[in-house]
């Protein structure tokens, strides 16, 4: 080239390298916080809030997705393997869910990681070139706006459940404030937290619970199957919305899996991730059907873990063969009660459940991937008996309680029966 050539370059210049460098440690904070949120999941108590929490899981697990494929596309050749590089960031992240409160652990989520991981994409997109790195500029940006939305639908929730003291404590988001930027933040680079943070990061792991947290507002329940059948129609369509109220235990599943297998292949963390947004989702689908009908799931209707209650001793994997043998009947069910429902004019619930019915197609196939890497010496023979057997305990766990009279259920009836009369 000509010295005197002159060549107007580009106002931002950033390398490969570099690139590939932030993509990853966006994958890093935004994959550890989801996990984190959904290890915290079964502990949170405020409704609003856990059903956002697994909305955002979703959404957050698929920013963690296209944000790994573009780190490989950028000649990354380990992202699953090399955590060694952000070490200090995901110790960080492990100790997240350990928390006093619900609102505490709100508070370091949306306040603090999600406000910075949007700083961050932004700040990335102002100094990368929109045509060499199209593609993270198409992934930023899809992320920028859900990020965005994430946080209105939080600041939407707070307003509209009153609960917004709660989550302004300034002295607890300056504090995780100050512990993210000692290990390098959002986009680092990693860095040891100096020794004034080791009260935090010496706290013992997060455990899951034994139960599921319902809402303090709901009144104790031991269990959420009624104990007579319904005696007419109305009565029909209060029973089903209940039972599609109380999948919240199943939305509870799969995200503590996120949370108890953070070494499982990526795809299966993506696919549970859906699968608890989808199953709260169904649990939503109930508690405005029983809205519709003129009932309060949790002080008219029982909301209550109480699959977690009978079997969460033996870990959460005997929940996931639970589940697994619920939704073999799933599809057929639901598909049935579709038409029951449309029969009796119920369109609204006959159209969940038709939804639902798509969605549980899916799940099963998420839960037999997740049995074969949880128990990988299973045959599919056993499989299929110690799905059976768990599915038979649980039955005989219901109707024990229904013939012995412990179901607790006086108060709900009293006010279903006043309701449906
Ligand atoms: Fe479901
Ligand atoms: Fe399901």
């Amino acid at each position: 080239m000509h010295e005197n050539t002159k060549i107007v370059s580009r106002s931002v210049l950033r390398d490969v390298e570099s690139a590939s460098q932030m993509m990853r440690r966006f994958f890093r904070v935004t994959k550890e916080t989801m996990r984190a949120m959904a290890g915290y999941l079964p502990t949170m108590r405020i409704w609003w809030a856990k059903k956002m929490l697994a909305r955002h899981i979703w959404l957050d697990a698929m920013h963690a997705d296209m944000l790994r494929s573009r780190a490989l596309d950028l000649r990354y050749p380990r992202i699953d393997v090399d955590e060694n590089i952000d070490v200090h960031l995901i110790h960080v992240l492990e100790k997240l869910p350990v928390v006093t409160s619900d609102e505490q652990f709100i508070i370091r989520v949306y306040r603090v990681i999600k406000p910075a991981m949007l700083q961050s994409f932004e700040k990335y997109m102002a100094t990368s070139d929109p045509l060499d790195d199209a593609p993270s500029h198409v992934y930023l940006q899809r992320m920028i706006n859900e990020l965005k939305q994430e946080l209105e639908e939080f600041d939407e929730a707070c307003t509209r459940n009153g609960s917004s003291g709660g989550f302004d404590c300034v002295s607890l988001e300056q504090e995780f404030k100050a512990i993210m930027e000692s290990c390098g933040g959002t986009e680092g680079p990693d860095q040891e937290p100096g020794a004034e943070f080791g009260d935090y990061l010496n706290q013992p792991e997060y455990v899951i619970p034994l139960e599921g947290g319902r809402d303090t507002s709901w009144e104790p329940a031991v269990m959420q199957v009624p104990p007579r059948a319904p005696r007419n129609i109305k009565e029909k369509l209060v029973w089903v919305a209940i039972d599609h109220a109380n999948e919240v235990w199943a939305a509870e599943t799969p995200a503590a899996l996120i949370w108890q297998y953070k070494k499982a292949p990526w795809p299966m963390i993506l696919d549970a991730s859906r699968w608890c947004y989808d199953e709260m989702r169904h649990a939503m689908m109930g508690v405005e059907r029983l809205e519709a009908l003129g009932l309060q799931a949790g002080i008219d209707t029982p909301m209550v873990p109480d699959h977690w209650r009978a079997f969460s001793e033996r870990g959460i994997e005997s929940l996931l063969l639970l589940l697994h043998g619920l939704e073999q009947s799933g599809p057929r069910h639901k598909m049935n009660l579709r038409k029951t429902l449309s029969e009796v004019n119920d369109f609204d619930g006959a159209q969940d459940c038709d939804y639902d019915w798509a969605d549980e197609s899916g799940h099963i196939s998420f839960g037999l991937a997740w049995i074969k890497l949880v128990f990988p010496n299973w045959s599919k023979e056993q499989i299929m008996s110690e799905t059976r057997k768990i599915c038979e305990e649980w039955s005989e766990w219901i109707q024990r309680r229904h013939r012995e009279g412990t179901h607790g259920y006086e108060k709900f009836m009293e006010r279903i029966e006043d309701k449906c009369s």
